[in-house]
C-alpha cells in the first residue's frame, strides 16, 4: 500500500499532495471569490485564464488594494526569483500573470533576484553559481515582454547599497524567535538564513522609499512564499508603510504527476533552455493516469485531473476554455490515447520554446534596460 505523504509547503520545501483548501486555512489567507473577480474584471476588462481557472486562488488584502486603486491611489508590483538553477515552465506562471497585471494596470514592477538566498540555503551552490543562474533567469524574465520603462530587476548582492540599509531597518523588528516559529529554524541554521527574510521584505516598500511617499504594493507569488510576507506584513506598519497585498498561485504539477514541479528532479520539469529532443523525451515519459491498455482506455477513459498532460494544458498551453474542455473530455471519454496526447503537447511546448529561446537571445543585448543599479 502506498502511504499518503504528508503535505509540506514552506519556502524551502514543497512536497506531498497539495490540499489548497487546507492551505487557505493553515496560512489564514482568503479564497478569491466571485465578487473579487468581478471587481478585477471591472478594471481590466477581462479575466486572465489563470484567474478564471482559480490557479491564482487566494489573496491577502486584494480588496483593500482595489479600494485604493478605485480612489486613485495607484499600486506597484513586486515579485522575485531564487536563482538555484535554470528556469522551468512552472516558474513562468506567476511571471506571466505579473506581466498581465503590469499591462492592464500600467504600473511599476520590482523583480528581486535572491542570489544571496540560494547561496545561503543551498549547500552545493557558490555565490558565483547563483549569480550565473541569476543572469540566465533574467533572460527568461525579459523574454516574457515586461515593459522596460516600468520594470526594475536587481540581484540582492549587486543592489546591496540600497537594500542593506533598508533590510537593517526591517531586521531590527525581527527576532530570532519569530523566524524560528515561522520557518521552523533551529540553532543550527546559519545566521545569514536567519537574516534573509529582511532582504525579501525590502521590495515590499522600496517604491515608497524611492518615491518618498507611501505606495500600495501587490505581490504575485506561488503560495510557498507566503510565510516571508506574513513577517513583512507585521513589520511594515511599524516602519510607517502599508502592508503589501498578496495574490497566491497554485503550483504547476510536474510531469510525474503529484506535488510541485521541482528543480531537483530534472525529468519532472521542462526547462526554458531544453532542446526539442529533450522536451520530446521528457513528455514521452510523463504520467497520464490512463488505463494500462489501449482497449481499456477506449472503454473506461482516463482522469484529466491527475493527467499531467491535461494539467500542462490547463496551466499553460491552452488559454481557450472551450478548447481546454475538449481536451479534458477526450481524456475522460477515452477518445485520445496517451501517445497522441503526448505528441500534441510536445508540439505545443516546442513551438512555445522556439519563440521563447529566440526572445532570450535578443534579451542578451537588452539587460541593462531593465537593471536597477546603485
Ligand atoms: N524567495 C523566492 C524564491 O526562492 C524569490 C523571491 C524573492 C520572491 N522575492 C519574492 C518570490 C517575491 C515571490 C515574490 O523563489
Amino acid at each position: 500500500m502506498v502511504k499518503k505523504e504528508e503535505m509540506v509547503v514552506t519556502p524551502w520545501e514543497v512536497r506531498g499532495k497539495i490540499d489548497y483548501e487546507k492551505l487557505i486555512e493553515q496560512f489564514g489567507i482568503k479564497p478569491i471569490n466571485k465578487e473579487l473577480l468581478e471587481r478585477i474584471k471591472k478594471q481590466t476588462g477581462e479575466l486572465h485564464y489563470l484567474l478564471r481557472r482559480k490557479i491564482f486562488f487566494a489573496h491577502r488584502d486584494l480588496d483593500w488594494l482595489l479600494d485604493q486603486y478605485e480612489k486613485g491611489n495607484e499600486f506597484y508590483l513586486y515579485t522575485g526569483r531564487g536563482p538555484s538553477g535554470e528556469t522551468h515552465l512552472g516558474h513562468l506562471i506567476p511571471w506571466v500573470f505579473t506581466k498581465w497585471l503590469q499591462d492592464k494596470f500600467n504600473v511599476e514592477l520590482y523583480f528581486q533576484i535572491t542570489d544571496d538566498e540560494k547561496f545561503l540555503f543551498k549547500d552545493n551552490l557558490s555565490l558565483n553559481d547563483t549569480k550565473t543562474f541569476a543572469k540566465s533567469n533574467i533572460l527568461d524574465i525579459i523574454a516574457l515582454g515586461f515593459n522596460p520603462k516600468k520594470t526594475h530587476i536587481f540581484l540582492n548582492t549587486e543592489y546591496s547599497k540600497t537594500l542593506y540599509k533598508e533590510a537593517l531597518r526591517v531586521s531590527k523588528h525581527l527576532t530570532f524567535s519569530t523566524v524560528k516559529a515561522v520557518f521552523g529554524f533551529t540553532n543550527e541554521n546559519n545566521v545569514g538564513e536567519i537574516f534573509f527574510t529582511s532582504m525579501q521584505t525590502v521590495p515590499a516598500f522600496l517604491e515608497s522609499v524611492r518615491k518618498e511617499k507611501n505606495v500600495p504594493c501587490l505581490i504575485p507569488l506561488a503560495v510557498d512564499q507566503d510565510s516571508h510576507f506574513r513577517i513583512t506584513r507585521d513589520i511594515l506598519p511599524k516602519l510607517g508603510y502599508y502592508k503589501p497585498a498578496i495574490i497566491h498561485s497554485k503550483f504547476m504539477p510536474g510531469l510525474k504527476g503529484v506535488g510541485k514541479m521541482s528543480s531537483s528532479d530534472l525529468s519532472d520539469t521542462i526547462l526554458t533552455t531544453d532542446t526539442e529532443e529533450t522536451v520530446g523525451w521528457k513528455i514521452s515519459n510523463a504520467f497520464t493516469g490512463q488505463q494500462p491498455t489501449k482497449e481499456l482506455q477506449r472503454k473506461l477513459g482516463g482522469n484529466p485531473d491527475i493527467c499531467s498532460i491535461c494539467q500542462y494544458y490547463k496551466f499553460f498551453f491552452e488559454p481557450d476554455d472551450k478548447k481546454l474542455d475538449d481536451i479534458f473530455r477526450a481524456e475522460k471519454e477515452g477518445t485520445i490515447l496517451a501517445h497522441e496526447h503526448k505528441q500534441d503537447l510536445t508540439e505545443k511546448v516546442n513551438k512555445f520554446l522556439k519563440e521563447h529561446q529566440k526572445k532570450r537571445e535578443i534579451a542578451k543585448g537588452r539587460i541593462e534596460e531593465f537593471m536597477l543599479r546603485d
